[in-house]
């Protein structure tokens, strides 16, 4: 696959004030801001040609820092979301960087340390729909959750933060999709919230039963809480220190 879009817009709330001037996305995590991940995922998995779409405010941050994407091997280029309209929303400005390939999305806040190679393997064998990765969690109110026929091995349905208790799957913000996604995208409409939903968009898929699914198997975290940032920064910097990467 050659195309990847990151989205690094919205509003960052749960991380106000650190988010008030500072994009969410370039708050730090481990020794690196948070978007780097995203990209050493991407570069990882070469994943050359990436759009990072975020707000006009915090789109010269973006620039400056990772400029076109040399640092990393990849080519980057941007895209400006003009209001924090929701993930679909952002995703539809996707649009004529994609144009007729199949790509891969990113939630700049999402961060794990899978390889996503095997994933876009399998999803390159299915002919077209749409592709997600999921993760079991025990608070499902503050995702997106995935149901699964166990007979049948398919999702059936998907619920935006559905207020249920117990483990449940997540539907974590790494999915990949073929360009008919911006047709599905003009079908649904704002939500409760006042957002475009990607779960909306993900369940025209899952009724055409064109949803396939896999299963993130190491760690993954939305970054987008205080209490999960921490979480983050804490899982990167005890892994460089047991991999021997700092001197003190
Ligand atoms: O982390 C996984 C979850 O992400 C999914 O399980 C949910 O289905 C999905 O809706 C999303 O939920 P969040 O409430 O965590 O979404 P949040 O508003 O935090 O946005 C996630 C990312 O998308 C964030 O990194 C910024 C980007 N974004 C968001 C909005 C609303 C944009 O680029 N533009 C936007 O308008």
């Amino acid at each position: 696959m050659r195309k990847a879009v990151i989205l690094a817009g919205g509003t960052g709330t749960r991380l106000s004030p650190m988010t008030k001037i500072i994009n969410k996305h370039l708050l730090p995590v481990g020794r690196y801001p948070m978007i780097y991940w995203s990209l050493f995922k991407l570069q990882e998995a070469c994943v050359k040609d990436i759009l990072i779409i975020t707000s006009r405010d915090h789109l010269d941050s973006f620039q400056q820092l990772l400029g076109d994407g040399k640092e990393f091997g990849v080519r980057l280029s941007y895209a400006v979301q003009e209001e924090a309209s929701g993930i679909a929303a952002a995703l539809s400005i996707a649009k004529t960087f994609v144009q007729n390939e199949k790509f891969l999305v990113i939630l700049g806040d999402n961060l794990f340390d899978d390889k996503l190679t095997p994933f876009i393997e399998e999803f390159k064998q299915q002919e077209d729909g749409a592709y997600i990765l999921l993760k079991k969690v025990q608070n499902p109110k503050r995702y997106g959750i995935a149901c699964i026929d166990d007979k049948t091995n398919k999702v059936y349905e998907l619920l935006e933060k559905p207020n249920i208790k117990g483990p449940a799957y997540c539907v974590t913000g790494i999915y990949m999709y073929d360009p008919t996604v911006f047709s599905f995208i003009e079908q649904v409409s704002p939500s409760a919230r006042g957002e475009l939903e990607i779960t909306d968009v993900n369940l025209i898929y899952v009724k055409r039963q064109a949803m396939a699914f896999n299963f993130l198997k190491d760690w993954w975290i939305d970054a987008g809480t205080p209490e999960s940032l921490f979480e983050a920064n804490y899982h990167y910097f005890t892994r460089e220190k047991a991999a021997g990467g700092y001197d003190d």
